[in-house]
């Protein structure tokens, strides 16, 4: 192809890409299959390898470029951007709009009605149609941008068909419910505390400093308003800024109302509580806004909050109720957790017995009692919670609840880990605490795990108490026999369990890691591993290192994976497995990538280079089989230094790691290939 050509094809592919992108993250109506689309995706990656300069900040291979950030810059604000009065009670809407139409005596009042998207209000800036910084509310003048993160949501456009020489654009990033659910679900399995609602996930996302992490969550984005814009004509009204936001392509909420006095108001916001179990994405309220921009104008704002809008709240369900009991559940890592036991009382539409109560000094802070009246709360998608105490029903009858210093399950000592975010919770310190051994099994055999079909909670439990299994090893001794021997259970099922357990020794490597249940391996993680390494000898033979250099993979994780192998009676475990005939190699992992002629040999990129981006550089690297580190070591095979590198080149040259320039570097490329 000639320049032209190859330009032209580019231009063409991230064109068709965009359109996917739009009818599959904004419409929901993808139009090709995901192979069709991966297809044009990896022709589009290679043209830009082939030629970085089409690698453009707008291309879609631009969604999850760039390093991780060491903190995030500042970013103002053209316009301030405030938020919203909130209420209740709808005497306070019919208030609210009394006092709107005072400032406004003679004028038709029109309203819009939006969902309130329970998320985290975000600005974009578009300078001459590019997406050039996203940024987070921060004190409404000056917030954190966090643009990398952003360009990961795949529904938001990085460049617009026609706009304003500069544009602000104003929305909210959020969690879908099902996102949501997955992540805590995750979280849980990996033994990490879940996201008590979907914004505290969004805002702990877009807090992460690796876009690589926050491409994973999948976060979706919606945008109802307009900042500061300039160079170019805008709407007028709110209903026609949401119709021209929809036109760029961007997602607006999927329902809205317009609003001709307060009954309507009422009708609207009564109608939106209604439907608003249907959305993908979590809402806590709708948002009534003036219509027409000029009379805003008018109106004006107040040192908090603008004068033509307000935010009505839904109230989260909530119910009393006593709480009978605190009881602890130890779980599989050995956390102990507080639980209340309650009265059962309905709420949100399911009976509601337990709560958690999340940890010791969660329930110091509420000064939770035993025999306490307590105010529970449940909405959507969040786990019931004891909000707090009602203390004007307390009868001085209540007892305050002695926090454990013992496993209430083995009587070992428990103890609290120092350093990382598990420092509230207490753990048993017993490797063969039952209750500890109880979860590990099940966990191994859950369906995200081993998969073997029977080995549920209660069969877990009973081939525990009864002292068949000590271990996951044991499983694989269990004859026939022991099985149908246990208390109701008959031979197929027996049978059953044993034909799952066989079919449990060829699982893909990934599994066996995350069964394994070691702190912070999720499912995500194992397959990360899975993809680094041939099998799981190696995966314990890496060092710190090289752990933390595979992709998704930190410091915490690569230092747990140590220390569990660390750990004598985990080795021999491991040997019990391998007898047990459990594959230990990983379908994951590409060999191809392992035979390419960088093979084995580490590059560490620092500096800008002259003519490809260093994310374009590592594409090349890992393609013929190297690795790309982030940080300099003696293992460094080469450092390929561009203009302006900093610390990393100095290491090297202390450590007398080759450094060689972007010409050598492709020299060496051109002599592998
Ligand atoms: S309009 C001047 N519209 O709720 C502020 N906000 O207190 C204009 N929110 O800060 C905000 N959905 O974070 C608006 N459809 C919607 C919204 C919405 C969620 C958030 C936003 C805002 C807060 C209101």
């Amino acid at each position: 192809m000639t320049p032209a050509e190859t330009s032209a094809r580019h231009a063409a592919l991230a064109g068709e890409i965009r359109r996917h992108d739009h009818a599959y993250y904004v419409e929901a109506r993808p139009a090709i299959s995901d192979s069709e689309y991966d297809r044009l995706y990896r022709e589009l990656l290679d043209l830009e390898r082939d030629f970085p300069a089409l690698a453009t900040a707008d291309s879609p291979s631009q969604r999850v470029g760039g390093k991780p950030l060491s903190a995030f810059q500042s970013s103002v604000h053209r316009a301030r951007m405030m938020s919203l009065d909130n209420t209740y009670s709808q005497a306070e809407v019919r208030e609210f709009v009394a006092r709107v139409q005072k400032l406004l005596p003679d004028e038709t009042l029109e309203w819009v009605v939006e969902p309130k998207v329970d998320g985290l209000a975000i600005n974009l800036r578009y300078e001459h149609g590019l997406l050039t910084v996203g940024a987070t509310r921060g004190d409404g003048t000056t917030g954190d941008d966090i643009t990398a993160n952003l360009k990961t949501i795949r529904s938001l456009p990085l460049r617009l068909p026609a706009a304003p020489a500069l544009m602000e654009v104003r929305g909210e990033v959020f969690l879908a419910k099902e996102s949501f659910a997955r992540l805590n679900a995750e979280r849980v399995a990996a033994g990490e505390e879940p996201f008590a609602n979907p914004r505290n996930a969004a805002a702990g996302s877009l807090k992460q400093l690796d876009p690589a992490l926050v491409a994973h969550r999948r976060l979706g984005i919606l945008l109802y308003g307009l900042g500061h814009c300039e160079g170019g004509e805008v709407p007028t009204t709110q209903v026609d800024v949401l119709a021209w936001l929809k036109t760029l392509g961007f997602k607006t909420p999927e329902r809205t109302w317009f609003c001709r006095s307060v009954e309507e108001l009422l009708a609207a916001i009564d109608e939106l509580d209604h439907l608003r179990d249907q959305f993908s994405y979590e809402t806590d309220g709708a948002v009534i806004k003036l219509n027409s921009l000029a009379l805003r104008e008018r109106v004006g704002v107040t040192s908090k909050a603008p004068r033509w809008g307000m935010a009505y709240k839904y109230a989260a369900e909530q119910a009393e109720t006593r709480l009978n009991a605190i009881t602890i559940q130890v779980g599989r890592t050995g956390a102990l957790t507080p639980v209340a036991e309650l009265e059962p009382v309905l709420l949100a539409g399911s009976t509601v017995r337990r709560a958690t109560l999340h940890n010791e000094d969660e329930l110091r802070r509420k000064d939770i009692r035993i025999g306490d009246t307590v105010l529970i709360e449940k909405a959507g998608e969040v786990i019931p919670a004891v909000v707090a105490v009602v203390t004007s029903k307390r009868t001085g009858q209540e007892k305050t609840f002695e926090f454990p210093k013992q496993c209430p399950e083995c009587g070992s000592a428990v103890s609290r880990a120092s350093g990382d975010d598990a420092a509230v919770v207490w753990r048993c310190t017993n490797p063969d605490c039952p209750a500890q051994v109880r979860g590990r099994i099940e966990h191994w055999c859950a369906r995200g795990a081993m998969d073997i079909e029977g080995g549920g909670e209660v069969l877990s439990a009973q081939l525990v108490r009864s002292g068949l299994v000590h271990d996951v090893a044991d499983l694989y001794k269990l004859s026939l026999d022991e099985l149908s021997n246990l208390e109701r259970m008959g031979e197929k099922s027996a049978q059953n369990f044993l034909d799952g357990l066989a079919a449990s020794r060829t699982r893909d490597l990934w599994r066996l890691l995350f069964g394994l249940g070691i702190l912070h391996v999720g499912a995500g993680v194992a397959k990360a591993l899975g993809r680094a390494f041939p099998t799981l000898d190696d995966v314990f033979a890496a060092s710190i290192q090289q752990l933390a250099e595979v992709e998704d993979i930190g410091d915490v994780i690569a230092q747990s994976l140590i220390q569990w192998h660390g750990d004598d009676r985990n080795r021999q475990l491991v040997e019990r497995l391998r007898r047990a005939g459990l594959n230990f190699t990983s379908a994951l992992h590409n060999p191809a990538a392992a035979l390419g002629p960088f093979a084995g040999q580490t590059f560490v990129l620092t500096g800008t280079l002259p003519t490809m981006s260093r994310e374009q550089a590592a594409a090349k690297i890992e393609a013929l089989g190297g690795k790309v580190s982030s940080s300099v070591s003696k293992k460094t095979d080469y450092v390929v230094a561009g203009v302006e590198a900093g610390s990393k080149l100095e290491k090297a040259q202390k450590l007398g790691v080759k450094i060689i320039d972007e010409a050598e570097f492709l020299k060496l490329c051109s002599v592998a290939q």
